[in-house]
């Protein structure tokens, strides 16, 4: 049997499995393309369990595409804290301006117009024109790549670009004009609750097992191949908690690379020992009641790991000139207003804890 054939017979099984089997989660509640788009975005990078209440909290905040289009970016950055990615959030605003004006709040239902939208890719731009406007197109994310290769035991490298392009094209020709949204959600559950990408995939309940060829040698857990994988960079940093009459000094990062706008805690990079914090804070010209070496935290990024060390330093008094961009903050400050990423979770739960 060729591989058009056997991708082409697994979608009956695949579709009956999923009527049973489907997961209830609120963005299938109707078809709205706002929230389809919305909960799609969302859980690009974020499991399903992280995003419901985030999802529940945008869209309850932000009803509808223009109130999306004319929300402020401080608390469009504090509804998204936490989520990371934070341009997602960016691009989500650039395109509902783009939705409220030049399409009239209509949102555009072709495949190569949503494509047009900031931050819409093809995967997305097939997941809201299969689930909310029921055109026949894929939506092919890490999911299907997942349970192709092991469908047909195939080895490509799936980091490469024609390899994705080659396993989109052949689902392309197979998805059911009926049911673009159901074929296409039936993928992404499968990957989700059977065909694992972590461990052992559950094999024993997949409906598709006598057409997998990886199944049938018994190495599931070779595929995907990822070979040109880059590793990530690993920079150490020292989180600076500098705390005066029980506020904190923050600063906003710079408009670009790295959770760019975003609030942080000043950091320098290196690991710095005791003695060079002291010396650090004297070039500083501020003096310190007493420094707490904080606990370690590490944060993974796309392209980069940060490996964090921490010191609290209570200030005696404040530094004579701050730098620009940088204010004294009350815990509640932070809480409600400045968005402060997860990567500083640690950090941020040491000055919580210490509040109560
Ligand atoms: N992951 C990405 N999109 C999804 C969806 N619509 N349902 C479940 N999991 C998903």
């Amino acid at each position: 049997m060729n591989q058009q054939d056997r991708i082409g017979e697994i979608t009956a099984p695949l579709l009956h499995w999923y009527a049973k089997n489907k997961r209830v989660l609120p963005w299938r509640e109707d078809k709205n393309p706002y929230h389809i788009w919305i909960s799609e975005i969302m859980l690009q990078q974020t499991r399903v369990e992280a995003v419901k209440g985030y999802y529940a909290r945008f869209l309850e905040r932000l009803p509808q595409v223009e109130d999306l289009a004319e929300v402020g970016e401080d608390e469009l950055m504090k509804l998204w804290q936490g989520l990371g990615y934070y341009n997602r959030a960016r691009n989500l605003k650039k395109a509902a301006e783009m939705i409220a004006g030049e399409y009239h709040g209509r949102f555009p239902e072709e495949y190569e117009e949503l494509l047009r939208l900031p931050g819409i890719g093809e995967y997305t731009a097939g997941a809201i024109a299969s689930m909310a406007f029921g055109k026949p197109v894929p939506a092919v994310d890490g999911n299907v790549y997942r349970i192709y290769t092991r469908l047909f035991a195939d080895g490509s490298d799936i980091m490469q670009g024609k390899v994705r392009k080659r396993i989109r094209e052949e689902i392309k020709a197979v998805v059911p004009e009926k049911c673009p949204g159901e074929y296409n959600q039936a993928w992404m559950d499968l990957g989700a609750v059977i065909c694992l990408p972590n461990g052992a995939p559950l094999c024993r309940e997949c409906p598709i097992r006598t057409w997998c060829l990886a199944k049938e040698r018994g190495d599931m857990t070779v595929f995907p191949v990822k070979a040109s994988k880059k590793k990530r960079k690993v920079q150490d940093r020292t989180v600076f908690l500098l705390e005066y009459q029980g506020k904190y000094l923050i600063q906003q990062r710079p408009e670009k690379g790295l959770l760019a706008g975003l609030w942080e805690f000043p950091a320098q990079e290196g690991r710095l020992s005791p003695e060079q914090l002291r010396l650090f804070l004297e070039k500083w010209n501020v003096d310190a009641d007493g420094v707490e070496l904080l606990g370690s935290g590490k944060h993974i990024f796309s392209h980069v790991e940060w490996h964090m060390i921490g010191y609290l330093v209570h200030l005696k008094q404040m530094p004579q000139e701050l730098q620009e961009g940088m204010v004294l903050s009350s815990v509640e400050q932070i809480q409600k207003k400045y968005s402060i990423p997860s990567a500083f979770s640690l950090y941020l739960d040491e000055i919580f804890s210490r509040k109560k």
